[in-house]
């Protein structure tokens, strides 16, 4: 027996209702907005991410899926934003409106220790726009997160906002944090030392008590945004206010991926415990351009999925099962089961059969257990003389009616 690798699950009915359930709210609600679908492969070169993400970030560093394929080496993709940026300039969507946005859905890899909330294979739920580079966008995908989450009947989730600033922002915020932290270094973590060295930011959403008490002194605020960030970002609060969203400002925020720039928010849910982000994203200006197109704001953002299922209170869908079952007894009524079905699913009823040999007893429990609400009967002798024995589960009855009118008797029948 050859089980499943630990991180991975099998996504299996009915759970299987409520992902279709919400991808299905999720559609509509991004069509009125203007959101077209895409699907990119799951498998990328891995320089891709590396060059997206940054060699530094956990995710380039320790949870990347790789294969190498003689002189290349490819990655099962850990996200969707790099692929999408990549998909743009390669297809040269950057020349046709411009201004566009995407979603996509889909599995994403990264090896990472299994816990709850964090898997080695997880979905997104994921938007990307191109081409604006004002604050309402920034706001109108705040928004929608806003109504995706309501929709999907999420509540107690809270939004945190924050502004990195442009690249040179960051470069100057890093470096300050940089002299900050050097006196402080024998008091952080391990990882926060490794992280003082090549990716300063991170350091300040460590969880670790030490390190926290530390970034909690130095009482970060916005003073390293220049005044055009700082105009964004003010804006961007503005038009969330007015939209009547209610978010925290969170100078902390610095997220995990190297790309982003400007605006960068996270959704937390209490309910979540340690691995308590249900969603984030954020700008990246520069991303477009970097991986060779030309220059082109941007924003996204994604929702893991199984973050979402685990905090959602809409339910499983039971699923109804076929409404015909067709029992035939005898090897020249079974020959003519095939035919039967394709009539009435040409018609649009959905039915089934049991295509092995049962008692009449054993085929009668199953068509209950799948809940059908007719049963059609089919021996050798119905079959010589036309006809066919149809019964009511409801009602309990039965009658024998030619073959020739089985669908006009059950159209009338069903509902
Ligand atoms: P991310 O924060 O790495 O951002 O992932 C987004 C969400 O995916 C997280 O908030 C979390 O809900 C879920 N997630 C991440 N890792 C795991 C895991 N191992 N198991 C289960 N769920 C997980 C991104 O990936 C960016 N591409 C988002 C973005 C789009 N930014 C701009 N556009």
């Amino acid at each position: 027996m050859i089980n499943r690798i630990p991180g991975t699950r099998d996504i299996l009915p009915p759970e299987i209702s409520l992902w279709q359930h919400i991808e299905a709210i999720a559609r509509a609600i991004l069509s009125n907005y203007n959101y077209q679908e895409i699907r990119p492969p799951l498998v990328e070169e891995a320089g891709l991410f590396n060059r997206s993400l940054g060699d530094f970030t956990e995710v380039v560093q320790k949870q990347m899926f790789l294969i190498p394929k003689g002189d290349d080496l490819y990655a099962l993709r850990p996200e969707g934003t790099a692929s999408v940026v990549r998909a743009y300039i390669e297809n040269g969507l950057d020349k046709t409106t411009g201004f566009m946005k995407f979603f996509y859905t889909g599995p994403m890899f990264r090896l990472e220790r299994p816990q709850k909330g964090r898997q080695r294979q997880f979905h997104h739920l994921g938007c990307e726009v191109f081409g604006s580079e004002g604050p309402l966008i920034d706001a109108e995908v705040i928004f929608l997160i806003k109504e995706l989450l309501d929709a999907f009947k999420i509540e107690g989730y809270r939004i945190k906002l924050n502004s990195l600033g442009c690249q040179e922002d960051k470069k100057k915020f890093s470096r300050l944090l940089t002299e900050r932290f050097e006196a402080e270094k024998s008091n952080f973590c391990q990882e926060c030392n490794q992280r003082l060295k090549n990716n300063v930011l991170r350091i300040l959403d460590c969880k670790n008590d030490s390190c926290r008490a530390i970034v909690d002194k130095l009482n970060i605020g916005h003073n390293h945004l220049c005044p055009e960030c700082l105009d964004h970002f003010n804006k961007v609060k503005a038009h969330l206010e007015k939209l009547n969203v209610v978010f925290e400002i969170t100078p902390q925020l610095v997220r995990g991926l190297d790309y982003y720039t400007r605006t960068v928010f996270e959704i937390t849910h209490s309910e979540l415990g340690a691995q308590d982000a249900v969603g984030a994203g954020g700008r990246y200006d520069n991303l477009v351009e970097d991986l060779g197109g030309p220059k082109t704001p941007a924003i996204g953002f994604a929702f893991g999925m199984e973050r979402l299922l685990l905090v959602t209170k809409l339910k499983n869908i039971e699923r109804k099962g076929p409404s015909v079952y067709l029992i035939t007894l005898g090897d020249k009524a079974k020959n003519e089961s095939l035919a039967l079905l394709k009539n009435l699913r040409q018609e649009q009823i959905a039915c089934d059969t049991d295509f092995e040999e049962k008692s009449l007893k054993g085929s009668m429990r199953k068509a209950n257990d799948i809940g059908a609400d007719f049963v059609l009967i089919l021996g050798d002798n119905e079959l010589q003389k036309q006809t066919i024995m149809l019964k009511d589960m409801a009602l309990k009855s039965q009658e024998e009616i030619p073959l020739a009118n089985l669908i006009t008797e059950l159209k009338k029948r069903i509902k």
